[in-house]
């Protein structure tokens, strides 16, 4: 075969040069491959471990901070039960029936809410005029128009009873 005039040939480069880059063949395979890594890796991502914050990432903290497991109280003295009673009617559906928390309020045997800590004037605002949110993420606390101070007279001792009982004092 003669050899085709240099012209022809460098018009044939600078025409091929010109076409568009042939596209080369999917390689599904790779695609795949990288696809499955990716896929993966979204995975692991979402389903890290929460970062532990606070309490809960504590190694003996309670699923849950502010709704802990009480012992229910062999008996409540006398003197306490009017008060037990008023607890149970006016703040148990938020604070729990043994003051352990639950879903709607904070545990109040708790180290935060020792006398030290939050003084029974404490407990009387609280019911008065409600709490703003500021220990815990379960909303503000409102006022509990149901009961009086003199119900408080009794509310009070009964929940220090029963911190004192668990070993929260101070
Ligand atoms: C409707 C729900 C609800 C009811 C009913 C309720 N509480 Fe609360 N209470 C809360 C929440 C929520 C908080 C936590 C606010 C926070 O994040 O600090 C709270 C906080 C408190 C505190 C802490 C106050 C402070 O200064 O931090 C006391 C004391 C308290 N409650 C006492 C009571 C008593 C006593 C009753 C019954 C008379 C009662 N609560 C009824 C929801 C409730």
């Amino acid at each position: 075969m003669a050899k085709k005039p240099l012209r022809n040939r460098l018009e044939n480069k600078v025409r091929t040069s010109k076409l568009p880059r042939k596209t080369k063949p999917v390689n599904w395979r790779a695609f795949g491959i990288v696809l499955g890594v990716v896929v993966f890796a979204v995975a692991m991502y979402q389903s890290r471990p929460e970062k532990p914050s606070g309490l809960a990432g504590m190694r003996h903290a309670p699923a849950d901070p502010g709704k802990i497991s009480l012992p229910i109280p062999a008996s409540v003295p006398t003197t306490h039960q009017a008060g037990m009673k008023l607890f149970v009617e006016n703040c148990s559906q938020c604070h729990g029936e043994w003051a352990q928390g639950t879903d709607n309020g904070p545990a109040l045997v708790h180290d935060y809410y020792k006398p030290s800590h939050h003084a029974d004037f404490s407990f009387y605002k609280a019911a008065q005029y409600g709490v703003r949110a500021h220990h815990w993420s379960f909303g503000d606390m409102q006022p509990v128009p149901s009961v009086t101070r003199q119900d408080m007279d009794q509310i009070i001792p009964f929940i220090r009873w029963w911190q004192r009982e668990n070993g929260i004092t101070g």
